[in-house]
């Protein structure tokens, strides 16, 4: 029947996030998202307490998402879940449970890449959001990728550039650890860069070859840079922290702006999209803008809700894989290296 309403729900269980999600035909009605606060005194993810956490929010979670929406789980058409890539522990809560409920409501489970959510969450219908058109340039900048991937369809991707070492979210992260700020660091460098001078400091760029990118040296730039300063002046972080929160984030947008110019030059692909975590960063998201009147490209920046790991974009590809049939088996397993 083409008129009957398709009701997904993704499940995202990849890192530190327990999240459900329910949409109607591509359309939110209920996203919901338990953030686990256990990591930020430990600096850093801690992948068992992670995955005893799901345990404890899985069912809460997907309860108040099926509530929210209004729907009973008779009513659903689908489970889709994250298979990879994360952590193990994490992957394999929301995997074990996406099967058993599928298994029990007797209706098809999908499987979803993270990263392909992390794209395809441009394809949420949203008012005020317009989907990219094929093909498009897509950069995942999170704190577990950085990548620059030529979309042709929705399942049509080729990673054509990444890291070779650190994802940019680290940057961010190490960065605050050196200056004392808490885990993750991205969103306070972010809101302390709009009070500071971008110019006040010079970190040096890496250089990579092509679409790749480096981190590593970055955040070692960094570290000897503070820690000489401060040799000099023991109150230097504290008094110029804007100025380097400022100084970091104007470097890493560069790398990152850089980089995008080329891929878009060697494709001649100008429509560019962003998502991961990083694309939360008002400075990129300023920076994209400006590539709309320096380089003529038409960009696209998901809403603020769906940048940091969430499950309407674990939600939008299973509605994206159920309208193709394509379907797991319950025998399919978590991979915490799965690749585009
Ligand atoms: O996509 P995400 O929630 O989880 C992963 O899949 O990694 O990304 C988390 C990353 C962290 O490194 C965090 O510091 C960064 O996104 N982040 C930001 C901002 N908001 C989150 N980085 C810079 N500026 C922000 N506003
Ligand atoms: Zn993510």
């Amino acid at each position: 029947m083409a008129s009957e309403n398709i009701y997904i729900l993704g499940i995202e269980s990849s890192c530190d996030d327990t999240a459900a999600s329910v949409l109607v035909n591509g359309k939110i009605l209920s996203n919901v998202i338990a953030s686990q606060k256990i990591h930020e005194e430990y600096g850093g993810v801690v992948p068992e307490l992670a995955s005893r956490a799901h345990q404890q929010n899985i069912v809460p979670v997907i309860h108040q998402a099926l509530k929210k929406a209004n729907i009973t789980k008779e009513q659903l058409h689908a489970v889709a879940f994250t298979k990879g890539p994360g952590l193990m522990g994490s992957l394999l809560v929301g995997t074990s449970f996406a099967k058993s409920l599928a298994y029990g409501l007797n209706i098809p489970l999908i499987d979803v890449n993270h990263m392909q959510g992390h794209i395809l969450a441009h394809f949420i219908d949203e008012e005020g959001f317009e989907k990219p058109p094929f093909p498009f340039l897509a950069m995942t900048i999170s704190g577990g990728h950085t990548q620059i991937v030529r979309v042709d369809n929705h399942f049509d991707m080729t990673v054509i550039g990444e890291t070779i070492d650190d994802a940019v979210g680290e940057a961010f992260d190490k960065s605050g650890k050196i200056l004392g700020l808490g885990y993750p660091a991205g969103p306070e460098i972010d809101k302390r860069a709009k009070l500071g001078n971008p110019k006040a400091f010079k970190f040096t760029k890496p250089k990579v070859d092509g679409l790749n990118f480096s981190f590593s040296g970055f955040k070692t730039a960094v570290l000897y840079f503070i820690q000489r300063e401060v040799k000099e002046n023991p109150n230097f972080i504290e008094e110029h922290l804007n100025d380097i929160c400022a100084s970091i984030q104007h470097t890493i947008i560069g790398i990152l702006i850089d980089k995008l110019k080329l891929a878009s030059k060697e494709t001649g692909i100008k429509h560019i999209a962003i998502g991961g975590g990083v694309s939360a960063n008002s400075g990129i998201r300023q920076a994209l803008k400006d590539g709309e009147q320096k380089f003529g490209w038409t960009t696209y920046v998901p809403k603020f809700e769906f940048t940091t790991d969430n499950a309407a974009m674990i939600a939008i590809v299973g509605y994206l894989k159920y309208l193709e049939s394509d379907f797991a088996k319950q025998d399919v397993v978590a991979s915490a290296r799965l690749k585009i």
